[in-house]
């Protein structure tokens, strides 16, 4: 499937995902990767991750940008190079699950995550989430204890994201705000080293996807 959906969050930042339901071999056809990523390609264990791979290249081909203009740091954490169609820097977040990739591109710094909403999230909910968040969850049907829950993991990872700095724990130190599931956004803290720092942030839900993202709030 071509481009799934895209959110124009506002004039400098934009959103796209891409629905993966092409073989490894059309992906392939319709890409042109520079060496490193061939490598990184060759080295995946599973086609599913390959393909989630090669999909988020098309996402970038459908913003103006190619695999040649992506880097990683020596964390893993991805960034963009201007090119001739993007002469201002940008910053870039990725994230794939299953048969959804997604990526963000904005002016601003930015971390998205993209989770399949599982019952198993219930079982690992204190490695995450401390107890003054879980006794605000506020659930009584599982089903929704489920997609808080997903929210929340989703909320950590894209802050870490944008962080990028390893001894950040999820339980300790990030706090996500109260919400509902209708109101579709969020704040959350960071509170690492001596440090303070505020975010804001969006959810929506789509195929039992819950996709997030969170900007830092100047
Ligand atoms: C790196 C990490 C954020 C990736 O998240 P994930 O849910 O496994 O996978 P996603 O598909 O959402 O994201 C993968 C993408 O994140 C990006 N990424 C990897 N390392 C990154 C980093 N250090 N900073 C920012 N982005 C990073 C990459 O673009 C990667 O995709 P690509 O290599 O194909 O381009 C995650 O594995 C991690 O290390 N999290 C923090 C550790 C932690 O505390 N975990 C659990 C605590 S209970």
């Amino acid at each position: 499937m071509p481009l799934y959906k895209t959110i124009n969050f506002n004039s400098t930042t934009q959103i796209l995902v891409w629905k993966i339901t092409e073989s490894l071999e059309d992906l392939l056809s319709k890409v042109v990767l520079k060496e490193t990523t061939q490598l990184r390609l060759n080295g995946m264990k599973s086609e599913l991750h390959q393909r989630g791979f090669l999909s988020v290249r098309m996402l970038l081909q459908e913003a103006g940008f190619n695999d040649f203009d992506l880097h990683y740091d020596a964390f893993g954490k991805p960034y963009l190079n201007p090119n001739e169609r993007h002469t201002e820097p940008v910053e870039v977040s990725i994230t794939h699950s299953h048969n959804f990739s997604v990526i963000i591109i904005s002016e601003d710094a930015a971390g998205i995550d993209i989770e399949l909403q599982r019952e198993k999230i219930m079982r690992i909910a204190d490695k995450f989430v401390n107890e003054k968040e879980l006794s605000r969850l506020r659930c009584f049907d599982t089903n929704d204890y489920i997609r808080k829950l997903t929210v929340k993991w989703g909320v950590k990872e894209s802050i870490f994201k944008i962080r990028n700095e390893s001894g950040i724990s999820f339980k300790n130190h990030i706090q996500v705000n109260t919400f509902e599931l209708k109101d579709t956004k969020t704040t959350a803290l960071l509170d690492f080293e001596n440090t303070k720092q505020e975010f804001n942030v969006y959810f929506e839900e789509f195929e039992n996807f819950t996709l997030v993202y969170a900007f830092e709030k100047i």
